[in-house]
């Protein structure tokens, strides 16, 4: 039988990279973003590769239209692994003092509010199945109060106690749900961010780990493996000593 994988914001970075990693004979991809001839690139990348591979572009600020996809993609095609994937960056700009309210509405909604409403559709389709993987990509910074993107880091942590909420919730109905946590990851979204980044890797590095994760049903996904060392290490030292560095940050 084949597998049918949900990937949203596919259309570029981490997700187009997925989507090629998970691109073969068997596989039906359904590829989500905004921009559709970028989506249509990348599904044609994937069909090369031997998938079949069905696009949709639109604005996930719209929760209850992105809920209602969700619903009519799994009763044509049961989604057996969804990745949400796309997400908004959220460094406050240095001529404001706050970040702009819109923006940060954005950003909660994107990466936030989206993949938390398009999680509990599929987690009720695929608990009734018994089987299924959600996948929650957050961000290393959900550990971190980062003042360059309060709202962003906010989102992140949210979405860890989610995913790791959800999971417990799920275990018993066969579903398994998982964190991605990126640390730097050379995508359009990275080099809009002027500050250094440790131990950047490839999209297609990062998602090679992730699909290596996700197989082995790994519910907490740190990449590279050493920000998973770092947060260890600052998770050990007084609170007041974190934030004291990331207030000169
Ligand atoms: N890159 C990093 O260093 C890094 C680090 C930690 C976590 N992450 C996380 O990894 C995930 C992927 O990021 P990336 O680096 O691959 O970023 P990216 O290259 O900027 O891609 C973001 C994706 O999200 C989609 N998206 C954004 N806003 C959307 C909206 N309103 N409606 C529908 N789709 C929308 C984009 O679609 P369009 O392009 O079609 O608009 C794009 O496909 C994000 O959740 C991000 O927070 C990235």
């Amino acid at each position: 039988m084949g597998k049918t994988i949900l990937i949203t914001g596919a259309s570029s970075g981490i997700g187009a990279a997925l989507a090629r990693s998970y691109a073969r004979a068997g596989v039906t991809l359904l590829l989500w973003g905004r921009d559709q001839a970028r989506l249509d690139e990348i599904a044609g990348q994937c069909r090369a590769l031997g998938a079949t591979a069905v696009t949709q572009a639109f604005d996930l600020r719209d929760a209850a239209g992105f809920a209602a996809k969700l619903v009519a993609a799994d009763a044509s095609t049961p989604i057996d692994l969804a990745i949400f994937n796309a997400g908004l960056g959220g460094s406050a700009p240095g001529d404001r003092i706050a970040e702009a309210p819109e923006r940060a509405q954005a950003v909660a909604d994107v990466n936030f509010t989206a993949p938390v409403v398009g999680a509990n559709v599929l987690a009720e389709a695929m608990a009734k199945r018994g089987a299924g993987h959600i996948v929650l990509v957050g961000s290393i910074s959900e550990s971190y109060p980062l003042p360059m993107a309060p709202t962003y880091a906010a989102t992140k942590a949210g979405l860890r106690l989610f995913a790791e909420a959800l999971g417990l919730r799920l275990a018993k109905h066969g579903v398994v749900v998982s964190l991605v946590s990126p640390g730097f990851v050379d995508t359009p979204m990275s080099r809009r961010v002027p500050e250094s980044k440790p131990f950047l890797m490839t999209a297609e590095a990062c998602a090679a780990v992730i699909v290596r994760k996700i197989a082995a049903k790994k519910r907490v996904i740190v990449v590279p493996w050493q920000f998973a060392v770092i947060r260890a290490v600052t998770g050990l030292l007084p609170r007041a000593l974190v934030r004291w560095v990331l207030s000169r940050a």
